[in-house]
């Protein structure tokens, strides 16, 4: 078992990407103190993802600022995302004649786009509305946290067009549905309706478009009302769970009691 609270350190935030950067990639970042809003933001093409959008998201998870306690990600215009816009879908851009080690660093850049938001430093939620296809799809289940609206379309259609889901989504969709209905929902490349995201779980919140994001609003409130230290804490528990043992998760939560009480009412105590 790996110690969890061994944390890669956070690499120098000079890797930021600039305003200018962001919108060519697609992206709007808004940081408002302990909460970073991220909005796919190319509405007429459906938020579709380019290489540049899964690098600015990488490079906005390793500069982002300290304090933030809170990512959100929301899609501008009638969906959250398209997926991978299909005028690349040609293989442009992907390293011409690579051999298998480069191609495997290529993929695991572009997965950088969302590991990060798995962080024990932050809760993500995703508010998704509309369509959210296979690559756009796989950013949602990424996050910690569903906030849908009821007109949204889940479809992981990454088989149907010859490829898999390659961008983080596998394992989320697994350990949400079971292994069954992943492989039914990957093999069949069907869309899922918001009720029926509810029912497998893939939301958390099913909400009326209209109230999605003052559901957003109330849940980061809630989420930043809870003491700092004690839900990067829990978070990093919780992400432990899966992979220990019941033995190895009590030794968890008491590594992970000790530090909080330690850190609540100083050493003697614990
Ligand atoms: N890549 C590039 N452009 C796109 C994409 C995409 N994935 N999706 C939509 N667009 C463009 C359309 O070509 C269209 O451009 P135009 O105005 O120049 O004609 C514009 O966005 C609006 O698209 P519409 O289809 O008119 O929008 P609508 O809201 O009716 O439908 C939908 C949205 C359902 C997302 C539809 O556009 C669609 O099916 N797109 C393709 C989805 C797809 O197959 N994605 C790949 C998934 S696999 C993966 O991500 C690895």
């Amino acid at each position: 078992m790996s110690d969890a609270r061994v944390e890669e350190p956070r690499p120098d935030p000079a890797t930021s990407p600039n305003e200018a950067e962001l919108a060519e990639a697609g992206l709007r970042l808004d940081v408002d103190g302990a909460i970073a809003t991220i909005t796919l933001n190319r509405p007429e093409r459906r938020n579709a993802l380019t290489f540049a959008t899964w690098r600015g998201l990488a490079g906005i998870g390793e500069s982002l600022p300290d304090g933030v306690r809170v990512v959100v990600l929301r899609g501008a215009g009638p969906s959250f995302s398209a997926g991978i816009d299909l005028g690349m879908f040609s293989g442009g851009g992907f390293p011409d004649g690579a051999d298998a080690a480069a191609s495997d660093r290529f993929i695991a850049g572009l997965q950088e786009s969302s590991t990060w938001l798995r962080r024990p430093e932050i809760v993500s939620i995703a508010a998704v509305h509309g369509h959210a296809i296979g690559g756009g799809f796989q950013l949602a289940l990424s996050c910690d946290i569903r906030v849908i609206a009821d007109d949204t379309k889940f479809c992981m259609k990454e088989p149907a067009l010859g490829i898999v889901p390659d961008l983080t989504g596998t394992k989320p969709l697994v350990e949400i549905v079971g292994v069954n209905r992943a492989l039914e929902l990957c093999l069949t490349a069907r869309t899922v309706l918001a009720d029926e995201a509810a029912r497998l779980g893939l939301a958390e919140y099913v909400v009326p478009r209209a109230d999605l994001d003052k559901t957003v609003d109330e849940l980061v409130t809630a989420l930043l009302a809870v003491n700092p230290g004690a839900a990067v804490a829990t978070k990093r528990l919780l992400l432990e769970a899966p992979g220990n043992t019941l033995e190895e998760q009590c030794a968890a939560e008491r590594r992970e009691q000790i530090g909080r009480l330690r850190e609540l009412f100083g050493s003697q105590n614990a």
